[in-house]
């Protein structure tokens, strides 16, 4: 397969902005290039979808339309959307347009059942991919030379690694922490004296409670930029932690389908939403219940097409977060918006991204339990809590029954989903029930 090296695309032979130290060309040149390079890059990767993907023949094919079809950017609303689902359907390897042993990495996040749906990358994409987080880390304020404390989890999930390898690229020190283990967390952050971190907001605050159990003030620490994500936080949250840590908190967004973390992110300068790296993800903003692409500024779910990537070409990826874009500032490429919300039911509890399906295939699984369930999640000082409340099949049932059946349910909810959860066992018939949609998940918890 034929895909153009990265860097003559990107070279500074072809953007003609000038140079600002640190920068690539890229970030600082006009629309007019920015989109000149996303089209070219466009018409390559729908080609490498329906030439080396076997879903993407198909798909293209069943909805009638060619990568020839693309004259203009504009035109890749005829193209059909991906959804996690096709992920799903195809799981492990029916998306990818590489043989398996052209991949470098595999990693997965967790899906709508309990399968996970796999992503992979050719050594050029892990080299594209710490470019873009490398790119972020600078953004954020982070220098060659920094030492980076990574708290993001290391595995499957793309956040450990995703960091990592990124701020290798830019030159720092990183110290591959992963998640967990908040004593030493906050031990490693006082002897090692890292500059920068990347961490999980609401996984900050449980090390930000450390430091104060343990008579020690964060304002005093060596961390002067933590660079956040992985779910939603608010400008409030901003507020707390700045003011905690004496820092700079910046926002950096990202997907696993689409790559990992380093999709989009705030610059430290202006702090007013994130950039998208344009030059390798292409956003588009639709209506969720048309799918119409609606024009930049008017809010709505984000969908991304990867325009460089070799072994998992994604075109128009639904990714059900809700934002809005917005013109360049700090860098040409287009911001966007905080995310706010999604437009489906998936969760993010503790970081780990749930869906209600999920929940609902274990209590299947148990004796004495009904398909009758709500999820309640609140936030017990920093840590998010899950509460679901289930029927048993039996009025009146026997008090230990109701006890098995919950411990059944939280040892099936822990060994494969990978959270601890309250099970509350109550009478047939109490559970909340709605007319249409079912509202499976009541969330308590106050973002920010
Ligand atoms: O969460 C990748 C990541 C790791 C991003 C570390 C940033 C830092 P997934 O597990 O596939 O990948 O989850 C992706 O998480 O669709 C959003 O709903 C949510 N999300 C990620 N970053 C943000 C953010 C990683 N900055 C899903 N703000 C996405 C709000 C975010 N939501």
């Amino acid at each position: 397969m034929q895909v153009e090296p990265q860097d003559t695309l990107n070279s500074p032979a072809k953007i003609s902005a000038s140079k600002i130290a640190g920068l690539e060309a890229i970030e600082t040149a006009s629309r007019d290039e920015i989109s000149a390079l996303q089209f070219k890059r466009m018409q390559q990767s729908l080609r490498r979808a329906y030439d080396h993907s076997p879903f993407y023949r198909k798909h293209f094919d069943q909805h009638g339309v060619h990568p020839d079809d693309l004259k203009g950017l504009e035109d890749l609303a005829r193209f059909p959307f991906t959804v996690k689902k096709d992920l799903r359907d195809n799981y492990p390897y029916g998306m990818f347009a590489v043989p398996r042993e052209q991949l470098a990495r595999l990693h997965a996040s967790s899906g709508t059942t309990g399968k996970p749906t796999v992503v992979g990358y050719t050594r050029n994409d892990v080299d594209m991919w710490a470019q873009v987080v490398a790119r972020s880390i600078y953004a954020s304020g982070g220098r060659p030379g920094d030492m980076v404390h990574v708290a993001y989890g290391y595995g499957l999930f793309t956040g450990g690694l995703g960091a990592h390898y990124g701020a290798e690229k830019l030159g720092c020190t990183v110290v591959p922490v992963s998640g967990g283990m908040t004593e030493r967390q906050v031990t490693l952050i006082e002897d090692f004296k890292p500059r920068i971190i990347m961490i999980t907001p609401s996984y900050l605050l449980s090390v930000l409670d450390e430091f104060r159990r343990i008579g020690l003030d964060p304002r005093q620490s060596s961390l002067e930029v933590g660079i956040f994500g992985a779910e939603p936080w608010t400008n409030a949250m901003r507020q707390e932690i700045e003011d905690a840590f004496g820092m700079d908190a910046v926002d950096i967004y990202g997907l696993s389908e689409i790559i990992g973390p380093g999709v989009a992110n705030e610059c430290v300068e202006t702090k007013d939403g994130l950039h998208i790296w344009e030059d390798h993800f292409y956003p588009e903003v639709i209506d969720p219940d048309t799918g119409e692409v609606l024009p930049d500024g008017q809010k709505g779910e984000l969908v991304f097409t990867s325009l460089t990537k070799e072994a998992f070409p994604i075109i128009r990826y639904r990714t059900r977060d809700l934002t809005r874009l917005l013109p360049g500032t700090a860098r040409s490429m287009r911001r966007m918006e905080k995310v706010t919300g999604r437009s489906d039911d998936m969760m993010i509890v503790r970081g780990v991204n749930v869906f209600p399906t999920q929940i609902e295939e274990q209590i299947l699984k148990c004796t004495g339990l009904a398909p009758h369930y709500q999820i309640e999640l609140t936030r017990e000082g920093r840590m998010d809590t899950m509460t679901i409340m289930v029927e048993s099949t039996h009025t009146a049932s026997a008090h230990s029954d109701r006890n098995g059946s919950s411990v059944e349910l939280s040892s099936h909810i822990k060994s494969v989903i990978g959270l601890s959860a309250t099970i509350q066992v109550h009478e047939p018939g109490s559970v909340e029930r709605s007319g249409g949609k079912a509202r499976r998940v009541v969330d308590k918890r106050e973002l920010g």
